[in-house]
């Protein structure tokens, strides 16, 4: 499902849709160019979930791994460090950050740059692959939403949909 964005609010919309879709051990893996927005989508879905205004929702690109208390759980991994390791090093990096015992213990995963440890953070992920323009092309910034296994189908299928959500923004 490709949902358009052409404004920061269209993205906070579709963040403010998921957000009460989600519930414990959810994986939401976020993919997309440097800048395509992923952390700002990581933002916007922790304060839709309640993660308290004065609580700083930034990129977690060296300590990996934040810890927030919304009305659940929320772990906020950026793995894009882990990317360029070999992969048995990622892997083994990977498991001690503890993400698939947080998911087992009921967070909900929020992952930027996840796509390539899929499987190793327990499958069945809901995946937000964001996508930038160049703003002369006169294409929009938009998001691509796809499920890899039932619960993120569900996840996928219960969003409004790409109109609704693009006719909400304007209000
Ligand atoms: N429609 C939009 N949706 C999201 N962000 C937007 C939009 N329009 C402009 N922006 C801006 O784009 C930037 C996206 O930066 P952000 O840090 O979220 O990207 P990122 O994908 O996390 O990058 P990185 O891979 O470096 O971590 C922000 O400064 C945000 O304000
Ligand atoms: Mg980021």
């Amino acid at each position: 499902m490709k949902i358009e964005l052409p404004t920061r609010r269209h993205t906070t919309r579709l963040a403010g849709a998921l957000a009460p879709l989600l519930k414990p051990g959810d994986l939401v893996v976020l993919t997309g160019d440097l800048g395509a927005g992923k952390t700002f989508f990581a933002r916007a879905l922790c304060r839709a979930l309640g993660v308290p205004h004065e609580v700083p929702v930034t990129s977690p690109t060296f300590t990996l791994v934040h810890q927030l208390e919304g009305r659940l759980p929320i772990a906020h991994a950026d793995l894009y460090r882990l990317g360029s390791d070999t992969a048995d090093a990622s892997e083994g990096e990977l498991s001690q950050l503890g993400l698939r015992e947080l998911r087992a213990e009921g967070s909900a995963l929020l992952v930027e740059w996840g796509e390539p440890f899929l499987e190793a953070l327990g499958g069945d992920a809901l995946r937000i692959h964001l996508i930038t323009c160049p703003p002369d092309a006169g294409a929009q910034r938009a998001a691509v939403v796809s499920a890899t296994g039932p619960r993120s189908l569900v996840l996928l299928t219960s969003l409004p949909s790409p109109a609704t959500l693009r006719a909400s923004s304007g209000r």
